[in-house]
């Protein structure tokens, strides 16, 4: 099969596409012919070798996201047969040989069926950013309906996704985007307002979009930049949730002493079992009611995957997620 294969940890270059056996499912394992695999940044890191969570043995390939069709299963796996439409979300699977190929072997609690209505390529935007959407809202910010959220990067994978679940519960949504092409997107699935993170002040609008309130709940892509001022947007009592965060912030602790808010982080590697079934029964749910539609902002061919981990980190602009196309 062709596959994504790397054997030494650095830059962009190191994934190779390459020809690999077909792996073999071992016991409580499932093989599952892919059409399409997510590109999260989280593998970018991992591909550079500096990974708090997570460093593979090597020679690797990458990807913990995709769908496709179930090829075969092994012993001991009923709930799956081959010709089942799957999405595969293996970030905590004990055995993944990566999504980054035309087949994948993981363990069959990592593969969940994909509602006839939502594409395969749309199935690949489900695993780590869907459940981290999930966890974020309800196990770490434990948002209520009739809250005002505001999703601080909400025009990327996971942020897409945050804003159509929020919303769907009755949370009053404000999403961020940095391009008007992202601005348009979050208006088109629900957002209430719409901020551009590129435009200076963008934040002093909020007092006036809530009626002085502020937000009871901001869901934060890019911490280093933004903590302090999420602070400040922040109404009395409320929590801000780290999603993302890619350096250091000097920060004024005096902001969450004022408001008596919280400052929680998250992230998907430390959800623990029931957590994590409760978020893939609740993503399930969410798709088969139409809820949650995920949105392709960039498609590459599985052999493009240098392009699409050089695009994850640095291209501006974001409208939805960036996955790779198998044939
Ligand atoms: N903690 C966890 O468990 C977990 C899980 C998944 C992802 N993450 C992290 O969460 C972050 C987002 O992941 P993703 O998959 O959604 O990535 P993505 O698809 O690349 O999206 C990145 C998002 O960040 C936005 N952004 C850029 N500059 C910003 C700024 N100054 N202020 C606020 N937002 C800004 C982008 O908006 P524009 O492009 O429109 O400017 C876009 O919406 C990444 O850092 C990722 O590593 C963490």
């Amino acid at each position: 099969m062709r596959a994504i294969r790397m054997s030494t940890f650095g830059e962009a270059d190191v994934l190779q596409f390459v020809d690999l056996p077909v792996p073999e499912p071992g016991p409580n394992e499932v093989r599952v012919r892919l059409h399409a695999a997510g590109v999260n940044p989280a593998e970018t890191y991992i591909r550079a070798g500096t990974y708090a969570f997570f460093k593979p043995d090597l020679p690797y390939t990458p990807g913990f996201d995709g769908a496709g069709i179930v090829d075969k299963v092994g012993d001991g796996v009923s709930r799956l047969r081959p010709g089942d439409r799957v999405f595969v979300a293996a970030l905590l699977a004990k055995r993944n040989t990566g999504t980054y190929a035309q087949m994948v072997v993981c363990d069959a609690d990592a593969v969940h069926p994909l509602p006839e209505s939502i594409s395969f390529r749309q199935g690949a935007a489900i695993g780590v950013p869907g459940l981290t959407a999930y966890r974020v809202l309800f196990h770490r910010a434990r948002i209520q309906p009739g809250e005002i959220v505001f999703v601080h990067g909400a025009s990327g994978g996971v942020g897409l996704l945050v804003v159509q679940l929020a919303r769907a519960y009755g949370a009053n949504v404000i999403g961020s985007a940095g391009s008007k092409e992202g601005m348009e997107l979050l208006r088109q699935i629900g957002a209430n307002e719409v901020l551009n993170h590129s435009s200076p002040g963008y934040l002093d609008k909020i007092p006036a979009l809530t009626d002085g309130h502020g937000a009871d709940v901001v869901i934060e892509m890019l911490a280093n930049v933004n903590l302090e001022d999420d602070m400040k947007v922040l109404a009395r009592y409320g929590r801000t949730v780290i999603v993302g965060s890619r350096g250091s912030i000097e920060f004024t602790p005096r902001l969450a002493m004022m408001k008596e808010a919280d400052v929680l982080g998250t992230a998907l590697w430390n959800a623990p079992h029931s957590e994590y079934i409760s978020s893939v029964y609740g993503i399930a749910a969410a798709l088969e009611a139409g809820i949650l539609k995920p949105v392709i902002g960039q498609e590459l061919p599985l052999e493009k995957a240098v392009q699409a981990h050089t695009d994850i980190i640095h291209q501006k602009g974001a409208r939805g997620k960036i996955i790779l196309s198998i044939e």
